[in-house]
């Protein structure tokens, strides 16, 4: 939601911005705009709609200068248009800023700045800011800017130009995303790490209440007192190229294809696959520990939460331990029974939704043993959970998460043996043969890739359809949950995901001729049951598309097309069934035309609430 990028150093600013914010473009936007300093004043340039609208507006007026901040628009306050877009500036013109977040006590400020006689133009709260911090600079830009964050309630990351200091961009953040990027001559500011990646790796993490003062020849760092800090550069060594999109037309299709080899570095981190054992001292608890634990929560978004109920599966059936799965944003506002050295994990791609954060901070509050499941380094979950396990997804730039809850599989799945071997449920020779059969499933995920013929002419006759029923049972209907919300927000057709025995219990009132059905049927001992699911919505005039775990006895007769993973021990399918079900949402969306990678209402990054 919303991307900043800033630059200050010896070459033209505009360029720089444009590529930054095009970098953040993932992140969902619906205006942009740059402020750029040419040395005697602050000019604004900004659009409505895409990017391009906004590079056409400068190749028509261009904007010199070699400091800049630039800015995508999501918009909280205030419809998109171009008088709310940001940078804003204050009434004297003296500064100009853009700001991610929402300032929550905007409308009591605003009407102390209007006493004060300030005028605005927009509906922002954004604009408040500019106003309170043109209202409290008298020459120090550093005071005017702790000040203003004193009297700030809500989330913000700004970054923030002064008339009075050319060259120099000042920023801080609450609750909302920020890293500084460092170079020999020249500093990067960005809410994300993509923006950054042509120009250099070497990064800090805002933390909230932090100042970084931004100069062609370095950066300093102050605390919220104002006091000078050091912070330590962390080096990315993610691929540039990992952030962009090849031969692709879309980053979902890139990140798809890329789910084979995310799989084995995910993998590698927490096994030997030589020795067919996991790395155990990685995992958060001791043996002791495993044993003594009575039961574990596990708190995510979307996706993630998804991936958390596929966990559940995974550790309850491995290791014999309760898990409770929550959507953060109940999560946090629930009655959440937690205790002293409890153990919670949350589980986020980028690290920065607020409602997880919300979870994580929660359960530390309250003595909590906490574990994140996450994919960016330094990211606000990654630096506050008390042990971290990563995926090792790269980037990932597409609003649908694939390869990101692929890894976040692998991790909960890995964790499930872990636990189980050192609470005495497994043995290590009983792990060894699921490393041994996870270490073959990039190459059998490759082989659904390179046959996706099958299922892109499916979608091409399917796309019209208006509602898709996901069923299974048990691990099935965990990741049927997941199909569903893939289908749904690419492509904007209505899917659900029913527990297949539910259905006779509401939801079969729903079917009709032509609705279709995709069963997700992988697993053996309940095959019986799926099958008698099917024909209830065959014989009512659903189309049926099965997916099963090799051949599968009464499918056949009971479904009007098939898909058939390679045979494999019944816990590991999900790892091969997600991926026909993540193509079958992309070809479907492409189908219909839809914006696939930035899909309408959706951000990439859910970092208010
Ligand atoms: O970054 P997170 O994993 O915390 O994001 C949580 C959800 O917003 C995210 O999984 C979302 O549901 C997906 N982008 C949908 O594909």
């Amino acid at each position: 939601m919303c991307g900043i990028v800033g630059y200050t150093g010896g070459e033209a600013c505009v360029p720089i911005l444009l590529e930054g914010l095009e970098a953040l473009a993932y992140r969902g936007y619906d205006s942009a705009g740059v402020a750029v300093f040419d040395g005697e004043k602050i000019s604004l340039c900004k659009a409505q709609g895409q990017l391009s609208n906004l590079s056409v507006l400068l190749r028509e007026q261009p904007l010199a200068g070699s400091c800049g901040i630039g800015h995508t628009r999501w918009a909280t306050h205030g419809e998109p248009s171009y008088v709310n877009a940001h940078p804003h500036m204050d009434d004297a013109k003296q500064i100009a800023l853009v700001h991610n977040g929402i300032i929550e006590n905007y409308q009591n400020l605003k009407q102390m700045l209007i006493q004060k006689g300030c005028e605005f133009v927009s509906e922002t709260d954004t604009e408040v800011v500019a106003q309170l911090i043109g209202s409290l600079y008298m020459g120090d830009c550093l005071s005017a800017v702790l000040a203003a964050m004193r009297l700030m309630e809500g989330s913000f990351a700004l970054s923030i130009l002064f008339y009075d200091e050319p060259r120099t961009i000042y920023c801080c953040c609450k609750d909302s995303p920020m890293v500084v990027g460092h170079s020999e001559s020249a500093s990067f500011v960005a809410s994300d790490i993509p923006a950054l990646l042509p120009y250099t790796r070497d990064v800090c993490f805002m933390e909230d209440k932090q100042i970084a003062v931004l100069r062609p020849d370095g950066v300093d760092y102050f605390n919220e007192f104002g006091l000078p800090i050091e912070k330590t550069l962390t080096h990315i060594d993610w691929d540039v190229e990992a952030a962009k999109k090849g031969n692709f037309e879309h980053f979902m299709m890139k990140e798809i294809f890329e789910e084979p080899v995310a799989f084995k570095k995910t993998l590698e981190q927490y096994v030997s696959v030589k020795e067919l054992r996991l790395k155990t001292d990685i995992f958060p608890w001791s043996q002791e520990e495993a044993a003594a634990l009575k039961k574990l929560s596990i708190v995510s978004c979307g996706t993630a939460y998804h991936a958390a109920l596929l966990g559940k599966k995974f550790i309850e059936r491995m290791a014999g331990l309760p898990v409770e799965v929550d959507i953060a944003s109940e999560f946090r506002y629930g009655d959440a029974v937690l205790e002293p050295g409890d153990s919670l994990m949350v589980i986020s791609q980028s690290g920065e939704t607020a409602d997880t954060i919300a979870a994580l901070r929660m359960a530390n509050g309250r003595g909590c043993r906490t574990v994140a499941i996450c994919n960016v380094i330094g990211s606000t979950i990654a630096r506050e959970a008390e042990t971290v396990l990563f995926t090792y997804a790269g980037p990932e730039i597409a609003v649908a998460a694939t390869k990101s809850y692929l890894t976040q599989l692998i991790v909960l799945y890995l964790t499930a043996l872990d636990l189980a071997q050192k609470r005495g449920r497994m043995s290590a020779e009983a792990v060894a043969s699921r490393i041994l059969e996870m270490a073959a499933m990039p190459e059998r995920m490759q082989r659904i890739l390179d046959n996706r013929e099958r299922i892109q002419y499916f979608a091409s006759r399917a796309f019209s359809v208006k509602h898709v029923f996901f069923i299974g049972r048990g691990i099935d209907h965990a990741l049927a949950m997941e199909a569903a919300l893939k289908l749904k927000e690419i492509s904007y057709i209505h899917s659900e995901a029913y527990a297949a025995g539910e259905l006779k219990h509401g939801t079969i009132a729903l079917i009709e001729e032509g609705s279709l059905v995709v069963a997700l049927a992988t697993q053996p001992e309940l095959l019986k049951k799926m099958a008698s699911n099917m024909e209830e919505v065959r014989v009512r005039g659903a189309r049926v598309l099965a997916v099963t775990n090799g051949p599968a006895d009464g499918v056949a007769a009971n479904s009007h097309e098939q898909w058939e993973l390679e045979p494999m021990e019944e816990t590991l399918t999900p790892f091969c069934a997600i991926l026909p079900m993540q193509l079958l949402a992309y070809y479907m969306a492409v189908q219909k035309g839809c914006s696939v990678d930035r899909p309408r209402n959706l951000a990439k990054s859910v970092t208010v609430e």
